[in-house]
């Protein structure tokens, strides 16, 4: 009896070890930056300017925004898989006019779990194996990872200085280089702008030249624009979608995170033609079927208010573009009363500094400068920051010694963040 009992575990444990082996798509893909690096900060417990999340107490209009909502019986149920009613009409309020056209709220937008998941179900939805997706780099690290898992073959065209690097809309891309990316595997296409890490804000013209391109060899168009309210007073920000031949081959990534300054909300959405929306609302549909209800109706609040309050100075999209340029200005003040040069932004929330006037020096043999340097910043000057070479895939040459500083803190954690670079070259 005791024998088959154990010959049964036994057999069952073996069972488990090979049915419990991983899906081959996923292997290598264990580790995740923000995990690591998170986890670094607070066990060396250092000021945390690498991951990007303000850490602000949330206005009096979306505390107001949170208490009605929960008196709405409906915003407890489930809701409309692609977009809560409510949120999705006052998104389509709000693009229409940016956009310049009558978005469809029911078609043309659909609501989701973060930005991250309309980035996900766009990459999903149309990426087969074999599919080739060009990614320019430095990008968010989502990107490439949701290519490889889908089977696809990232293929990396870098953002390069040409004149001032210091200036962040001087780093470009190479048009023949770019151009030459494209192949009759090419699917898509991922965007970023404001740029996440550099700050980089594409113009007009870049954007043309971009559309274009993808127009000649029939690829679609991903454009994460989780930034796009935080551009700097004075400054642009030009949507793909609006250049000549960009709506019917876009799909534009928003957040309200990144736009009401929460993060942890979660919440975001995907606006395009009905063509190729319908295909992202199928991926949705079955990994989540809809965002939260509450958050969609408290968030439908805030946009309503945001239209309702646009270009006056109560607006929060008005303020959070002070608010941003500001912490900036705080950031760039303490890096130059240490001797370091930036790469100065022009909107989202991060900085990259050079690092090299430190003098810090490491056997670069087996791990990157940026990768140590930001780890003995967090370790001995307790400064959390992102080293720039996590966030390219082939051209990390071209990320040397940048770390990326979040700008996007409260003034209290600016201060002692600032205080820390002031100190760093004395020390
Ligand atoms: C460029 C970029 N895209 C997407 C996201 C994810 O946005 P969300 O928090 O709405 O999922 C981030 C978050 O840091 C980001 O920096």
């Amino acid at each position: 009896m005791l024998r088959t009992v154990q010959q049964s575990l036994c057999c069952h444990g073996n069972r488990c070890l090979s049915n419990f082996a991983p899906a081959q798509r996923i292997i290598g893909h264990e580790k995740n930056l923000w995990v690591e690096y998170s986890a670094l900060a607070i066990k060396h417990k250092a000021v945390n300017l690498g991951q990007g999340f303000p850490d602000f107490t949330p206005p009096e209009f979306l505390k107001e925004a949170w208490s009605d909502a929960v008196n709405v019986p409906s915003a407890h149920w489930y809701t409309r898989g692609q977009g809560y009613p409510r949120l999705v009409n006052a998104l389509s309020e709000m693009y229409s006019p940016e956009l310049g056209r009558q978005i469809d709220p029911m078609t043309e937008i659909m609501t989701s779990v973060g930005a991250y998941e309309s980035l996900y179900a766009a990459l999903t939805a149309f990426t087969d194996p074999g599919d080739e997706v060009i990614l320019i780099e430095p990008h968010f690290d989502s990107y490439s990872v949701v290519v490889e898992v889908c089977g696809g073959k990232p293929v990396y065209v870098p953002l390069k200085p040409d004149g001032d690097p210091t200036n962040a809309n001087n780093w470009v891309l190479d048009k023949a280089e770019f151009e030459g990316a494209f192949t009759s595997k090419t699917k898509l296409l991922m965007v970023n702008t404001p740029h996440n890490p550099i700050g980089k804000l594409f113009s007009a013209e870049e954007m043309e030249f971009i559309a274009r391109t993808c127009e000649k060899h029939n690829v679609i168009i991903v454009s994460d624009e989780v930034y796009e309210r935080c551009v700097f007073p004075g400054h642009v920000h030009h949507r793909i979608a609006n250049a000549p031949g960009g709506w019917e081959r876009t799909v534009t990534v928003g957040s309200a995170g990144k736009s009401f300054s929460m993060t942890g909300y979660k919440l975001g959405w995907a606006i395009g033609p009905e063509e190729l929306i319908s295909k992202l609302q199928t991926v949705h549909q079955t990994a989540v079927y809809s965002a939260p209800t509450i958050l969609q109706e408290v968030i439908a609040r805030c946009v309503e208010r945001e239209i309702e309050l646009k270009g006056q100075e109560q607006s929060y999209h008005s303020q959070l573009s002070k608010i941003m340029e500001k912490g900036c200005s705080e950031i760039i003040s303490a890096c130059g009363d240490a001797g370091l040069s930036v790469v100065e932004p022009f909107g989202g929330y991060f900085i990259l500094v050079d690092t090299s006037p430190l003098g810090l020096e490491f056997d670069t043999s087996q791990v990157a400068y940026d990768i140590q340097c930001a780890q003995w910043l967090t370790e001995h000057m307790k400064l959390a920051g992102i080293p720039l070479s996590l966030f390219f895939g082939k051209n990390k040459h071209l990320s040397e010694k940048y770390l990326r500083l979040c700008f996007a803190k409260s003034e209290q954690t600016l201060k002692i963040g600032g205080d820390i670079i002031r100190d760093i070259v004395a020390k």
